[in-house]
């Protein structure tokens, strides 16, 4: 909280007051929204991730992720990423979006393990929906994987957008060969101020390729926070960030072939911490590189 200006501590006692929504107003600026390049939709930057932290359902988990999906909403964000493998992460979303503000509010992101029309059905019912926004192929290790199936459910009208995902590097040749001739709407890959490989490797393609850019793990499962812990914020990032979240998230989105991040929480402080990575300005190339000296001295 050292690091914590009056304006992002406020909106972080505006979110843990029930029902949250003050902070909205709280924070100036526009929002920061970013194209889908297939067709120019706009999607708030600043998402949510649910691995880990939805995969039970239980009443305390279903609480939590109705106050943090209805801070994402009111805080003007949309996308929701989740998979089939998330334990029960996609249930309790199902059940969150309708008490949080209605499904229709949302983008809704899934992953497949395979073009499996069972796992399929089963992600649809158990997030209550009868379509996806974005249908992701997760973990993607094959080159020579096809998307043809995808790509039949998206003219079914079964997802609006199809995608294909890693965070291990060592699967980013297939991710390479499958963004290239598959041509998907989205890679979602993993990228933080610690671990930058999916700037020179996957950014650059997905670029050429049209591709929109979900960056997966950015505060790397929270590597980041603990390596600044009881660390301030420092005094030449104060005019672009109000904490270390908006920080590590103001890098990645300061790269405009990123569509949005998808930082996971259970937290509505925290949710609502990270979407004033939306608002604001971002920092520039020259910040940025001084982003990157930081974190390499911690
Ligand atoms: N292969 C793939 O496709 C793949 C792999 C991994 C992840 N993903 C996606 O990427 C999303 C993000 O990854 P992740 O959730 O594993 O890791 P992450 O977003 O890098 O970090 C999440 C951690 O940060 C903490 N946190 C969040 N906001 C915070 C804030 N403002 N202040 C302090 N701590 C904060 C969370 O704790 P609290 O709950 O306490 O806030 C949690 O411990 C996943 O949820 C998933 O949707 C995809």
């Amino acid at each position: 909280m050292t690091s914590m200006t009056r304006r992002s501590f406020s909106a972080l006692a505006a979110a843990a007051a029930w029902p949250p929504g003050v902070f909205a107003q709280d924070r100036g600026g526009a929002l920061i929204l970013r194209a889908i390049p297939a067709t120019g939709e706009r999607l708030p930057a600043v998402g949510l991730g649910t691995a880990s932290v939805f995969d039970s359902d239980d009443a305390r988990t279903r609480e939590a992720a109705a106050q943090v999906v209805r801070t994402l909403l009111e805080g003007g964000g949309r996308l929701i990423d989740t998979a089939s493998v998330y334990g029960d992460a996609e249930r309790v979303l199902g059940q969150a979006m309708p008490a949080a503000g209605g499904r229709d509010r949302v983008f809704v992101a899934t992953k497949l393990e395979a073009p499996d029309a069972a796992e399929l059905e089963r992600s649809l019912t158990r997030l209550g929906t009868r379509r996806v926004d974005l249908l992701q192929l997760h973990n993607v290790r094959d080159p020579q994987q096809s998307l043809a199936r995808f790509k039949a459910w998206k003219a079914e009208g079964l997802c609006r957008y199809t995608g294909i995902t890693s965070t291990s590097h060592r699967d980013y040749t297939a991710i390479e060969a499958v963004l290239a001739r598959e041509k998907p709407d989205f890679v979602q890959i993993g990228y933080s101020l610690d671990d930058r490989e999916a700037e020179a490797r996957i950014l650059p393609l997905a670029a050429d390729m049209h591709a929109g850019v979900l960056t997966a793990l950015p505060f790397g499962r929270g590597r980041l926070f603990r390596a600044v812990r009881g660390k301030p914020l420092p005094e030449w990032a104060t005019g672009f960030a109000d904490s270390w979240a908006q920080f590590f998230l103001k890098y990645l989105l300061g790269d405009e072939r990123v569509t949005a991040v998808i930082p996971g929480t259970s937290d509505p402080g925290h949710m609502a911490d990270n979407l004033g990575a939306m608002r604001g300005r971002l920092p520039d190339a020259a910040e940025r590189g001084r982003m990157v000296a930081f974190v390499q001295t911690l």
